[in-house]
């Protein structure tokens, strides 16, 4: 089943925001002027791509195949430029970012090798990428899976694994830099934003499991939020960092 991100459109800001942490540790990788030419890729509702140029004031774009989610970016902030794009085809000139950076987009590219050598023909020399994701160590170790087990197998089928991504980017052109992940202990009672946003099915793969699955998972997650529960966790999300080198002529 194909996820539609113009159906989804509609309630997607309801439950997702732009994450702090994310931003930051772009900050702390890079610096950013205002010459800086930095590429939202699968930008969304533009969520990130607005929180970024308000910080940096570096010149943002963002690329989003979805009209209606494209249309909730542009409508957040006029300085920053939306276009319609796709792993296939990104509508700039070759060598034009100095940065690109996809958070929670690389498990909907139906073809990555395509979309490195899309990405690779963007960026500059010496530039850098970022892929933000969850290794399939990850995924196993959400404190959801608990309540939704099938999303696992539905979720490992459809996130390519860290090495996957490696040896894709490497065969397009690109340099391992380095990988970071936020895998942190955690333990706290469930949040009334997870309780929507499961209720809502923000989260995509919540239309990849049955109904059943789904309102099954709902009514324990229910009952524990009631008993304010306490939940431990330690997984958290994977930071892939590449570089496009410099050519030797
Ligand atoms: C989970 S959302 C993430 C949106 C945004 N990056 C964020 O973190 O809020 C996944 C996004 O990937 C986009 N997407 C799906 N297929 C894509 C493709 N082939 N190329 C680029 N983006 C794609 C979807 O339209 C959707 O907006």
């Amino acid at each position: 089943m194909e996820i539609d991100y113009n159906e989804l459109a509609k309630k997607y800001d309801l439950t997702r925001k732009e994450n702090v942490d994310t931003i930051n540790r772009f900050l702390e990788n890079l610096s950013f002027s205002e010459e800086t030419n930095i590429l939202d890729f699968g930008c969304g509702t533009g969520n990130f791509t607005c929180a970024l140029k308000r910080i940096t004031n570096a010149n943002v774009y963002g690329v989003e195949p979805a009209d209606k989610m494209r249309q909730k970016a542009i409508d957040k902030n006029t300085d920053v430029i939306f276009e319609k794009g796709n792993h296939e085809k990104i509508p700039f000139m070759d060598n034009f970012f100095d940065f690109i950076y996809m958070t929670d987009v690389i498990h909907h590219i139906p073809n990555i090798n395509v979309m490195f050598k899309e990405l690779n023909r963007v960026l500059k020399q010496g530039g850098s990428l970022c892929i933000v994701t969850e290794s399939h160590k990850q995924i196993e170790s959400r404190f959801w899976a608990k309540y939704f087990p099938a999303t696992v197998k539905v979720e490992k089928k459809r996130y390519p694994d860290i090495p996957e991504i490696v040896e894709s980017a490497t065969n397009n052109g690109f340099v391992f830099s380095k990988i970071e992940t936020t895998d942190a202990n955690h333990k706290h009672s469930i949040s009334k934003n997870f309780l929507m946003l499961v209720e809502n099915k923000g989260y995509s793969m919540f239309h990849l499991i049955s109904n059943d699955d789904h309102e099954c998972g709902l009514a324990d997650l229910r009952n524990d939020y009631s008993k304010q529960v306490k939940i431990e966790y330690s997984h958290g999300e994977t930071f892939l960092w590449l570089k496009k080198p410099f050519k030797n002529w």
